[in-house]
């Protein structure tokens, strides 16, 4: 039989598949038609300090193998997502989480990571510096180097929780900012967060999103996710998971074999919401027919 546990800061996962953030919500719908405890663990919908509705619609774009979101961090807010949500979602699924936060300033950040560090059920906490849809706040923070560190020295300092800083592809240089927060203390990467697109309605001479511009996500940005996952992995020490158009198993053994050490699932969940389910059980076959006994071992493995 083979092994597809994998290990994130002393945290052990059944498998390497974890529905990203903002496209699995609290997990409530999925529980409805599966079993949500077969995931590795689950990144829930990026918390902000306050509540928010989120931006004008319309806010989605279709693209050929892909979308364009610009959702805008809607979220209840941290205290509904603390005294509601996470209650609700320990009846449901009954393994530690990954807190998603954001923010539109350091006090922000470190008031979510504060709030989330006495969450029981929270593994890990995720840090959006990536956010490609609001202003001043969210990618603002992630595109230096010094300001994504910033952020993590902030959060480290009121957490014990594992800090992991979601970074952006919209970047020159993404390795440098890793670094950055690699120093900063962070204990791991999340990567890559979308990638900025625009499209335009050719009738009404108008972008089809109400905020013009939004993140592309889906199967397309697959090769640009594995490339940035492979170069930042092999300058780190920290973990890495992996994240960018992973829909099926075979792009959960390419994301790893270039470095991730777990993956996430995004848009492939909105397409079919089954998509998470499905590349669990196809994992282990998948495994067998390359050989793979230790899904950890092919971590990195392409030099
Ligand atoms: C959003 O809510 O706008 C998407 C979140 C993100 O891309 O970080």
């Amino acid at each position: 039989m083979v092994d597809t546990k994998v290990t994130l800061s002393g945290l052990t996962l059944d498998n390497p598949v974890i529905p990203a953030s903002g496209t699995f919500g609290y997990g409530k719908e999925f529980a409805e038609i599966y079993d949500i405890n077969i995931l590795g663990s689950i990144s829930f919908k990026g918390t902000t300090a306050e509540p928010r509705l989120g931006n004008p619609l319309p806010r989605i774009a279709e693209c050929p193998n892909g979308m364009i979101n610009s959702v805008g961090l809607q979220n209840p807010g941290l205290k509904a997502v603390c005294e509601r949500e996470l209650v609700e979602m320990a009846e449901i699924y009954k393994k530690p989480v990954i807190a998603n936060i954001s923010g539109f300033s350091i006090e922000e950040y470190v008031e979510c990571a504060k709030a989330m560090d006495k969450q029981p059920q929270v593994g890990i906490i995720e840090v959006n510096v990536s956010c490609p849809n609001v202003h001043n706040g969210g990618m603002a923070y992630g595109v230096l180097p010094e300001s994504a560190a910033e952020v993590t020295r902030a959060v480290k300092a009121v957490t014990s929780k594992p800090v992991y800083i979601k970074l952006s592809p919209n970047v020159t240089d993404i390795v440098a900012i890793a670094k950055a927060c690699e120093e900063a203390g962070a204990d791991g990467l999340s990567l890559i967060n979308t990638l900025l697109g625009m499209r335009i309605d050719i009738n009404r001479r108008k972008p089809v999103i109400a905020n013009k511009m939004g993140g592309f996500s889906g199967p397309a940005i697959l090769p640009v996710a594995v490339r940035m996952v492979y170069q930042v992995s092999k300058a780190v020490n920290i973990p890495v998971i992996g994240m960018g158009g992973v829909s099926t198993a075979r792009d959960v053994i390419e994301m790893m074999m270039a470095g991730a050490s777990a993956v996430q699932v995004g848009t492939a969940n909105l397409v079919n919401p089954y998509a998470c389910k499905e590349i669990i059980e196809d994992l282990p076959k998948l495994m067998e027919e390359l050989g793979i006994e230790k899904l950890e071992d092919i971590i990195g493995i392409v030099e």
